[in-house]
């Protein structure tokens, strides 16, 4: 079978493909997560590509996410926005879910921003808090569900990736000034990533405390790591949407995760989209 393994030379036929369309030439790639697209749409110049329209791209199914790929200028730096991700628990493959950030890589990306909203297991952490990703926590990754599982092609990156330093330590402090200049309290915190689509049970929840987890949600974390491999730097956002729960709930009524993790996304979409516009313009300087 090997559905979904893409090559080499698919990364750069898709990637000639865009550029062929484009005069931009990225150098920073953007993945805008839940509520988050807004990241896109105030691009320069952009020209829009629904993922449909892309070969041998997968669709995005989910609520909230739109899915398209937008090219233009963000602060005056070439950027490529992907509004909307696929997701592992979409019934992707992790190579289908990597896909798009390898396409970016093979088109010249030299970084890779990503966001995401996430629950908040730390205890200290609020609502709207913005969290600056500084490692992870990769539990599908560790139990077999790994991108890069497969033959390495040692043209994009070694067969055993190096994450001690996953999040660039640089430009986390990049983050961090610009994060006080503009008046905003960055947090800082492990990101993991649990496959979904059911939230987790109080009882995961205190277990994903207990190994260190800060946030805890349905991404991100195979986008770093085929960045990574292939030598793009990364920063990290976890938006948190919702304190999680760690005692059982007494009540049989239903709690409605999806729709509240959406709207703080949209509501608090407006400071990180400033956030990272202006470390984009830092990037360019
Ligand atoms: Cl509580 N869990 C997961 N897995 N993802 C989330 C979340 C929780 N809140 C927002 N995204």
């Amino acid at each position: 079978m090997n559905e979904a393994s893409f090559t080499f030379e698919d990364y750069r036929a898709i990637a000639r493909w865009i550029l062929e369309r484009t005069p931009h030439r990225p150098r920073v790639g953007i993945i805008a997560g839940s509520g988050l697209g807004g990241l896109g749409d105030g691009l320069e110049s952009a020209h829009v590509f629904p993922y449909g329209d892309i070969p041998q791209f997968p669709q995005s199914t989910v609520a909230g996410h739109a899915g398209r790929l937008v090219l233009g200028r963000l602060s005056n730096v070439p950027v490529v926005v992907m509004q909307g991700r696929f997701h592992f628990y979409e019934g992707h493959s992790m190579h289908r879910v990597t896909l798009p950030v390898r396409v970016m890589a093979t088109m010249g990306i030299e970084t890779l921003i990503v966001t995401n909203a996430a629950g908040g297991i730390n205890p200290a952490f609020n609502v709207g808090d913005i969290m600056c990703i500084n490692d992870h926590i990769f539990i599908p990754g560790m139990a077999g569900h790994h991108p890069l599982i497969g033959p390495n092609d040692d043209r994009l990156g070694p067969r055993f990736p190096d994450l001690s330093n996953a999040y660039s330590p640089t430009l986390r402090r990049l983050a961090h000034e610009v994060a006080a200049e503009q008046g905003i309290d960055l947090r800082d915190g492990v990101y993991v990533m649990v496959s979904g689509p059911s939230y987790e049970t109080p009882a995961e929840l205190r277990f994903l405390r207990a190994i260190g987890a800060d946030a805890v949600g349905m991404s991100t974390v195979p986008e770093v790591v085929v960045a990574r491999h292939q030598g793009v730097k990364v920063l990290g956002f976890s938006l948190i949407t919702n304190k999680v729960i760690t005692e059982p709930r007494e009540s049989d009524e239903p709690m409605e995760l999806h729709e509240e993790v959406v709207a703080i996304g949209n509501q608090r979409a407006a400071v990180l989209r400033e956030l990272v516009r202006g470390i984009v313009a830092r990037l360019g300087a």
